[in-house]
């Protein structure tokens, strides 16, 4: 029989009533009469469980054990306080936040050894690899707010009809997550999705990548080639970013979705094409139309039905369940001493904005996931400020030089390092951004 860790932190005159044989019996034990001895245990090997024996606490030494357990909430904790100590408001926010149970003394051995049994069989349970965080029922999307169920329901409807989608959503909120699951949801699930990002496409390539080619219509154009329209025959054609589409393109785009045709380049004979067209945006079309640079025929004909993407910030209470998400998404990476995120992260996780949205989420875990020292991850890995907190010593200036520059990260990361795009999205010129990239020493 293996023995399993048990972690015994005694504070204050505890009268040891426990011995080995009636509680401990069976455990790998490891004994710490101070928090600072039980932070060196708990850096040195991983403990299932700990048992914390309270004696005539003061109210200093019960915040800093509020602290300490703050951030070690991969342990299951189990409590022994006096009876009269469990009246102090702190006390009992400790045990409602931090414990798996309690008990007062005197203590009744058997009932702490099942007590202890339990947390036991918790800790294995939560260490499953195996549990979801979400149901598969909820398509990809992971979340449960209220913003989020409402585009599950708008995802279900539109999926059953055939019009055209225009998804509207900011930088890495989930758009191409979103065409994906109307494809998945409707009839033409078995057929291709083909997603195209109309930004990332050179100008003079679009539209032979798009329409395809006759044999001989350019120079090198030695076979025939089906473009991405004919690919995704039957299934649905995700233009991504599609406010930049060229214009003249924009013509040819909105000819396929009045007739349902295409000209491959270099051929007059229209080829009847059945795909559903599913375009997105992270920039208002309409302002695109006032600007003459977007066709406002063609807005008409992709929002016949409009879908919001909502930005991160607008559903926060998602952001436990999707950072438990993707810290189990990518574990195979990380360093394996880390086991979760500090009580102060998810604060911090909370409290940001999230600018760059989901994209942002998960680039600040992955990093936070390789880089982390400790075993929990804090809001210091995760680049993130605690809320209302400046950094160590650090003055209003640098406060404002760090935020441009997380800003111009999180924009460049969201572009895919397009400094045009970049520059756009933080309101600034190409020539401005430039600038500022060089000031910070960051590369495109
Ligand atoms: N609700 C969610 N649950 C799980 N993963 C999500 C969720 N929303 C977004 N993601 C993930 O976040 C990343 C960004 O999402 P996606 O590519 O769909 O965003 P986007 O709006 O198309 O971004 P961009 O504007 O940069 O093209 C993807 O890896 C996606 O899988
Ligand atoms: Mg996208």
């Amino acid at each position: 029989m293996t023995l399993r860790r048990l972690l015994s932190i005694k504070l204050g005159d505890t009268p040891h009533l426990i011995t080995p044989d009636n509680v401990f019996a069976h455990r790998d034990l490891t004994t710490a009469s101070s928090l600072n001895e039980a932070r060196k245990a708990m850096k040195a090997q991983f403990f299932p469980v700990g048992l914390l024996l309270i004696q005539d606490t003061q109210e200093k030494e019960l915040e800093a054990l509020h602290s300490f357990l703050d951030v070690q909430q991969a342990t299951q904790w189990v409590g022994v306080f006096p009876a009269e100590l469990i009246k102090n408001p702190l006390c009992r926010a400790m045990i409602a936040q931090h414990l798996f149970d309690f008990h007062t003394w005197p203590i009744d051995p058997l009932r702490l050894n099942h007590t202890l049994g339990h947390a036991y069989g918790y800790a294995d349970l939560v260490d499953q690899p195996h549990i979801t965080l979400s149901s598969p029922r909820d398509m990809d999307l992971v979340g449960n707010s209220a913003a989020i169920a409402h585009l599950r329901t708008h995802i279900r409807k539109v999926a059953q009809a055939s019009a055209p989608v225009l998804i509207w959503g900011e930088s890495g909120s989930g758009k191409e997550l979103t065409a994906l699951a109307i494809h998945q949801h409707s009839a033409r699930a078995k057929a291709p999705f083909i997603a195209v990002n109309c930004g990332a496409i050179p100008a003079s390539l679009i539209q032979s990548e798009l329409f395809g080619y006759e044999r001989g219509a350019f120079t090198g154009a030695a076979k025939e080639k089906k473009g991405l329209i004919e690919a995704a025959a039957q299934g649905t054609l995700f233009l991504d970013e599609v406010g930049d589409l060229p214009l003249e393109l924009q013509a040819n785009l909105l000819r396929f979705l009045q007739e349902g045709t295409i000209n491959r380049v270099g051929s007059s004979t229209p080829i009847r094409v059945d795909a559903r067209v599913i375009a997105a945006s992270h920039i208002h079309l309409q302002d695109a139309v006032k600007a003459g640079q977007f066709r406002e025929d063609l807005l008409y004909r992709l929002n016949v039905l409009p879908l919001n993407v909502p930005a991160l910030r607008e559903r926060k209470e998602d952001l436990p369940l999707l950072s438990k998400h993707f810290f189990k998404l990518f574990e195979h990476d990380k360093n394996p001493r880390i086991t979760g995120f500090s009580h102060r992260a998810l604060q911090a996780i909370k409290a940001y904005e999230w600018p760059g949205n989901v994209r942002e989420l998960i680039n600040r875990i992955r990093r936070a996931m390789v880089m982390a020292e400790g075993r929990l991850i804090t809001p210091e890995d995760l680049d993130l400020p605690m809320p209302g907190a400046l950094r160590n010593g650090e003055a209003l200036e640098e406060v404002r030089i760090r935020a441009e520059r997380d800003a111009i990260n999180v924009c460049l990361q969201g572009s895919g390092s397009n400094v045009t795009r970049a520059a756009r999205d933080l309101g600034v010129s190409r020539m401005t951004l430039y600038r500022l990239m060089e000031k910070h020493g960051i590369n495109a």
